[in-house]
């Protein structure tokens, strides 16, 4: 087991525009999923980045069945999505709060397209097509921001409805690392 260290807002290498993955099936690449769902878990993530982690390629995770960060989301499947490409399925836009383990102990309300469809390839290099909207689309546009360097705060058009999670939603779990 082996929990990396997630960078926070600030540092320079989670604005960079991700590499696309050329080689799959690596032990490298098998190693570094690993150390993702590692890390993901152990700060009780919905969803991680490699560039979170300083790795610059276009890899992303998420999925959980129950999340104590977002205990009302519905489950999403447990999903290593690789040189992805979304599509909005309409022009209808959803608001909802997001966290972010790198910005760690703050919550926004975020626009995000409410249902797209995506693909791209899992760790084996076979193809993902879906069509999800709710929860798991906005996941998804939030893991996929990060291959772009954009991170959530960059997002908000109300920072009328951005502070502190403790502040905003004093029930949740403060064990969470946000
Ligand atoms: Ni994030």
């Amino acid at each position: 087991m082996t929990v990396r260290e997630i960078l926070k807002m600030g540092d320079p290498r989670l604005l960079r525009v991700a590499e696309p993955v050329t080689e799959f099936g690596t032990p490298e690449m098998e190693q570094l999923i690993a150390d993702m769902f590692d890390t993901m878990h152990a700060a009780n993530g919905a969803g991680l980045a490699a560039p979170q982690i300083g790795v610059n390629l276009q890899l992303v995770i998420y999925g959980f069945k129950q999340n104590a960060r977002y205990p009302d989301a519905p489950q999403v499947p447990e999903t290593v999505l690789i040189n992805p490409v979304l599509t909005p399925l309409s022009d209808q836009q959803d608001a909802a709060f997001e966290g972010c383990l790198s910005v760690p102990g703050l919550r926004g309300l975020v626009p995000r397209w409410s249902s797209l469809h995506y693909e791209g390839v899992d760790q084996f290099n076979e193809p993902i097509s879906r069509d999800v909207d709710g929860f798991h689309a906005r996941v998804v546009q939030h893991e996929v921001d990060h291959l772009l360097g954009i991170l959530y705060p960059m997002r908000i058009t109300d920072f009328t409805q951005f502070g502190y999670t403790d502040v905003m939603f004093p029930d949740l779990d403060p064990n969470d690392d946000d």
